[in-house]
């Protein structure tokens, strides 16, 4: 028998998604299941959105340039703008969500056996990306009882040798919801300027923040031509079934570069990069209802969980996502047992174990994520069940 390569075998199924199979048992007994595992917003698509799907003329639909439909580019320029950040339309590739950005993103700063420091836990995708491109992601622990908060300096720098490439920066951050503050961006800044590294920055929640205003990372002067931004409209517009995002950076070396791997896999979706251009153009006007809605959310699901007896929450300060310690001795064990063994009047939550968001083996085994991706009525409901679920799971395990 033929075989798999060994980074087939290496890659792991999606830790979110593999509980697919028990939710459906459970939806066909009749049980609700509130979806708090993915990351997959509830909310509305900008109506403008499809109203430009209708209104596209061509009678023929070809490929788009591998570098992006010029009013694309455009538009994107006139969104980055608006935070500082002036861009050449060279300085921009769209690609297929911030997904490919990323894999782009790897591929195009570090060889096989080379390194990237990234902090954990982390958006998993970047493990899987990691091994088919056969890097090695050197994790620098984050804890939630510090609410995230980066260690000093010179302990990361402790972890650089001769084949670090990268530093990794996702802010604000899937999954613990953290926002990256001046002093530790800057800090990573000079890490990157000092040792010759450069930093991949992941901004695809940029506009859900619950404190201060958006900003992007090239806006900064410090070690701007190290900066590769990995950037989507997936959440901020909450359409990530649209499959648009864009790699953005000043260094031409790596944009060559990105734009060679962009040409083999030819273009992203034309007319997706055509329906978008209004709500580039127009940006605010949609995150901001969007941004109001997480804030509101964040602060309900936060006061809930800190209630809950031997839980513990950091409060997340972005994104859409709070992690939170729980009594139990194996997370993946208690969301086994709230899909497959409990439910509240017919009702059940899903949410993610966090131990697949740590690459250090033994890290987050009572630790859980849960996505706030349901209005607040539901949310309130989910809470309410996660916390009947303890008990039931605790007396249970007496
Ligand atoms: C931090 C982060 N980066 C990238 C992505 C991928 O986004 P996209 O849908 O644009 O591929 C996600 C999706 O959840 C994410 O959380």
């Amino acid at each position: 028998m033929p075989t798999v390569s060994s980074r087939g075998q290496k890659v792991i199924a999606s830790p979110i998604r593999k509980f697919f199979p028990f939710i459906q048992e459970a939806e066909k007994k009749g049980i609700k299941v509130y979806k708090l595992n993915t990351g997959d917003p509830d909310l509305s698509v900008p109506a403008s959105f499809f109203g430009e799907i209708r209104n596209y003329k061509n009678k023929n639909l070809p490929y788009a340039p591998s570098s992006g439909i010029r009013e694309h580019i455009t538009a994107w320029q006139k969104y980055y703008k608006q935070f500082g950040v002036e861009l050449e339309p060279e300085n921009i590739i769209p690609t297929v969500g911030c997904a490919e950005a990323i894999y782009l993103a790897l591929l195009a700063v570090a060889d096989v056996g080379d390194e990237i420091l990234v902090f954990e836990p982390l958006y998993v995708s970047y493990k899987s990306f990691a091994i088919m491109a056969g890097i090695k992601l050197v994790p620098i622990t984050l804890k939630a009882k510090d609410n995230f908060t980066l260690p000093a300096t010179e302990f990361i720098e402790s972890k650089i040798t001769s084949r670090t490439k990268a530093i990794v920066v996702i802010n604000p951050d899937n999954p613990t919801g953290k926002l990256w503050n001046d002093i530790e961006l800057a800090s990573v800044l000079n890490i990157a300027r000092k040792h010759n590294l450069f930093v991949i920055a992941d901004e695809t929640y940029r506009e859900i923040r619950f404190k201060g205003i958006p900003t992007c990372l090239l806006a900064n002067k410090i070690a701007k031509e190290n900066i590769i931004l990995v950037d989507s409209v997936s959440k901020r517009f909450s359409m990530p079934g649209v499959r648009i995002g864009c790699v953005v950076s000043y260094n031409k070396e790596i944009m060559d570069t990105i734009l060679k791997f962009a040409q083999a896999r030819l273009s992203v979706g034309t007319l997706e990069q055509y329906a978008l251009i209004p709500l580039l153009e127009n940006s605010k006007k949609y995150t901001e209802p969007i941004r109001l809605e997480y804030k509101k959310r964040s602060e309900i699901v936060f006061q809930m969980l800190s209630e809950i007896k031997d839980v513990f929450v950091a409060r997340p300060l972005g994104a859409f996502y709070i992690n939170a310690t729980l009594p139990v001795n194996s997370a993946e064990e208690f969301v086994k047992f709230m899909i497959k063994d409990f439910s509240l009047n017919n009702e059940t939550i899903i949410i993610s174990p966090m131990s697949d968001f740590y690459i250090t083996e033994g890290l987050g085994i009572n630790e859980v994520r849960i996505a706030y991706v349901l209005p607040v009525e539901k949310l309130k409901c989910s809470i309410d069940i996660l916390s009947h679920g303890l008990k039931a799971y605790k007396n249970k395990n007496l």
